[in-house]
């Protein structure tokens, strides 16, 4: 059995998961209280040592990787629109569903930009173009439940 949980609980075993490591034991692990995110929200969470992004989304919970694929900024310091979120980094935008990437990083909305010198906007939109072609992966998205107005994440 695995470690205890925040709350002192223990989780449970559930299923086999493959990775490379070879095949390892996948618990749900208890994450947060229902109350503390309202639906149209979201936060960061640690479980089992990694960053998972929980939104609420009408009501219904549900789990990512909170490392953005592009370069891993904390996605739940970006902004969350139904279940999409917008990495605030970069601005490429995931499914909190199934952790689908929906599009890449872009920066020619970035504020501030206007206000920099002609080298160094120029500088910007290079860097621009060049994430412009950035392949950005899906997320891994994790199973979650709901016990005793607990969020359990199965990780
Ligand atoms: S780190 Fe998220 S888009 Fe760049």
């Amino acid at each position: 059995m695995g470690p205890a949980s925040p709350s002192g609980r223990q989780p449970y075993p559930v299923r086999l998961r493959h990775g490379s490591a070879g095949m390892r034991e996948l618990t749900f692990v208890d994450v947060a209280a229902a109350g503390d995110v309202p639906a149209g929200s979201m936060v960061h969470v640690k479980a089992a040592g990694r960053d998972v992004l929980l939104a609420n989304v009408g009501g219904t919970f549900h789990a990512v990787s909170d490392r953005c694929s592009h370069e891993s900024a904390l996605l739940s310091g970006g902004r969350l629109d139904g279940a999409i979120v917008t990495c605030p980094a970069h601005g490429s935008r995931f499914d909190v569903i199934a952790g689908r990437n929906l599009s890449g990083p872009v920066m020619a909305d970035l504020p501030g930009l206007e206000q920099l010198s002609p080298r160094a906007r120029a500088m910007a939109r290079e860097k621009a173009a060049e994430m412009a072609t950035a392949r950005v992966a899906d997320l891994p998205a994790y199973r979650v439940r709901v016990e005793n107005g607990r969020v359990l994440v199965e990780i």
